[in-house]
């Protein structure tokens, strides 16, 4: 099935199965905002509690915090984000379709990889066994073309938004021939510049409303609440704060479902360091985060770095960690090491001294800052992705298939489904005895509704590791079937193992331990 298929199916599993709806749904939605239901928020506080665990519990030396989303409005002056948080965009004239110009031209960019992958294909095809890729990639003249035409176009965009040459961008545009993909025509605008921060007024007008913002990112409340938190906590550098919450964008190119939304959830951690030592933490966190990522089982060959070549002009390193999506590796994860900028803008925008007193070097300077920032939503649409799983179960001319969300056990919204076999005979009652015993550790679900067949199907689509069934064996011996999400295997077991399994297979400490093993 074409990948573009998947991750629509994708789409459809989320609503059909209480994980995503479009919000305000009955009104026919709202651009790039999505509720989260029922199985979707287990989901998401799962991953929310994996990320704060890792963060805040396994390291003695990170604290959290819950910053406000309003802010300060001069606290947006002294980040840059009044001035240069903005998007490119341009118009076509024809279709009256606004479009991101840096992405039109991205989009052309992946063009040329599109064509050197199928130039690949076809290669292998044709050569069958004995292909050699790295070869013919490096040799092929159509190809060195393709990688060629590729790489001076990424260059010629570069350097047009480095230099905010705004008619340059509109050039290349026109240089490409790229057209609008509702009008098919070139018509296009100027490219302006847009502002990406939501705008709102605090007070009254009598009393004098100030225009504030609705944060574009959490690490603002973390870095003007740096002293509060040094000194309350009595910090000592190195150390951490951290943060999850909504973050707002005016995004113009809101695509791709959860991926890119107008209102988000981050979760990002600013790691205060000795200036001089942030690279030596930069490589530190790459290696963390990465390990956090992969240890959710997903194979290793669907990550990777992708290290920036052109920084902002306060960062002195900073990678992705990049998953393969449906539609390609896209990023899921920023890690920067943003020099001490952000609070030496705020010392200066603040007039207020923002430093640290080191008692081994016995003096004061402006920490350095080492940022990961992930996304919630686009960490819970990679989850999905990559556990969504269509199984063909046909056997002996007999149709059948499943649809499985291998989600990891510590993140499932369900962890186990109890059903009785039956709805009488007492065993409602045992499986609801069941229910009570495990309850309180963890998220269960009883279902009684339907052949135990379609119940197993619900509960695959979900994800729910195990389901346990209730049948008039259990009332004398004590013991359940237990079936397995991914094998599909049963076995019995007692009902006083159950709290056992559940632990070993579900708890978020059997994923946390690894984290520092
Ligand atoms: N404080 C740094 C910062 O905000 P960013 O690269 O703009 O950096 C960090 O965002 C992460 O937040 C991204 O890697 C992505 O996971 C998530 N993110 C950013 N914009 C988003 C959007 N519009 N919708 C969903 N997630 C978004």
């Amino acid at each position: 099935m074409a990948q573009e298929d998947v991750f629509k199916k994708l789409v459809a599993h989320c609503k059909e199965y209480g994980f995503v709806f479009p919000s305000s749904d009955i009104y026919d939605g709202l651009g790039a905002v999505y509720d989260y239901g029922q199985n979707g928020v287990e989901l998401k506080n799962n991953i929310k509690r994996y990320w704060w665990e890792s963060m805040v519990r396994l390291h003695e030396n990170i604290v959290g915090i819950d910053s406000a989303i309003f802010m300060h409005p001069t606290i947006w002056k002294a980040s840059g984000h009044v001035d240069a948080f903005n998007d490119p965009l341009i118009d076509n004239k024809d279709s009256k379709k606004r479009y991101r110009a840096d992405v039109l031209i991205e989009d052309q960019i992946a063009k040329y990889d599109e064509k050197i992958e199928k130039d690949v294909e076809k290669a292998r095809k044709r050569f069958g066994e004995k292909f050699d890729e790295a070869l013919f990639r490096e040799t092929n003249p159509q190809i060195q073309e393709h990688i060629r035409k590729r790489e001076a176009l990424h260059e010629r965009m570069s350097n047009a938004l480095n230099a905010n040459d705004l008619n340059e961008v509109r050039q290349i545009i026109l240089d490409e021939k790229i057209v609008c993909p509702i009008s098919g025509t070139c018509n296009w605008t100027e490219v302006r510049q847009f502002n990406l921060m939501f705008a709102t007024e605090m007070g009254s007008t009598a009393e004098g409303a100030s225009k504030i913002y609705l944060r574009p990112e959490t690490a603002q409340g973390i870095f003007v609440n740096f002293l509060n938190v040094q000194k309350t906590g009595r910090m000592k550098v190195p150390f951490g704060i951290a943060q999850i919450g909504k973050a707002f964008r005016n995004e113009i190119v809101a695509r791709q479902f959860i991926f890119r939304m107008r209102e988000f959830e981050q979760m990002e951690m600013q790691f205060f360091v000795r200036p001089g030592s942030e690279l030596e933490w930069f490589k530190k966190w790459k290696t963390t985060r990465m390990r956090w990522h992969q240890l959710l089982g997903f194979g290793e060959e669907n990550y990777r770095f992708h290290d920036h070549e052109k920084l902002a002009h306060y960062a002195n390193a900073a990678t992705d960690i990049e998953f393969k999506f449906p539609f390609g590796f896209k990023e899921v994860e920023g890690i920067h090491s943003r020099t001490d900028f952000d609070l030496s803008q705020h010392q200066q925008y603040s007039g207020k001294k923002i430093q640290y007193f080191d008692t081994e070097l016995n003096e004061s300077y402006v920490p350095y800052v080492i940022e990961t920032s992930i996304g919630v939503d686009r960490m819970f649409l990679q989850i999905m992705s990559a556990a969504y799983c269509e199984e063909d179960l046909s056997k002996d001319g007999k149709q059948d298939s499943r649809v499985v969300l291998r989600l990891p056990a510590a993140l499932a919204p369900v962890k186990m489904a109890i059903m009785p076999l039956v709805k009488k005979d007492g065993l409602p009652e045992k499986a609801q005895e069941i229910m009570n015993l495990l309850k309180y550790d963890f998220n269960c679900q009883y279902d009684e509704k339907d052949s135990i067949g379609k119940r197993y199907r619900r509960q695959d689509a979900i994800g729910t590791p195990f389901c346990i069934t209730v049948d008039h064996q259990t009332l004398e011996d004590h013991a359940v079937t237990i079936r397995d999400r991914d094998t599909m295997q049963q076995e019995r077991v007692a009902i006083d193992q159950l709290f056992g399994i559940l632990k070993e297979k579900c708890d978020m400490q059997t994923l946390l331990r690894k984290m520092t093993e």
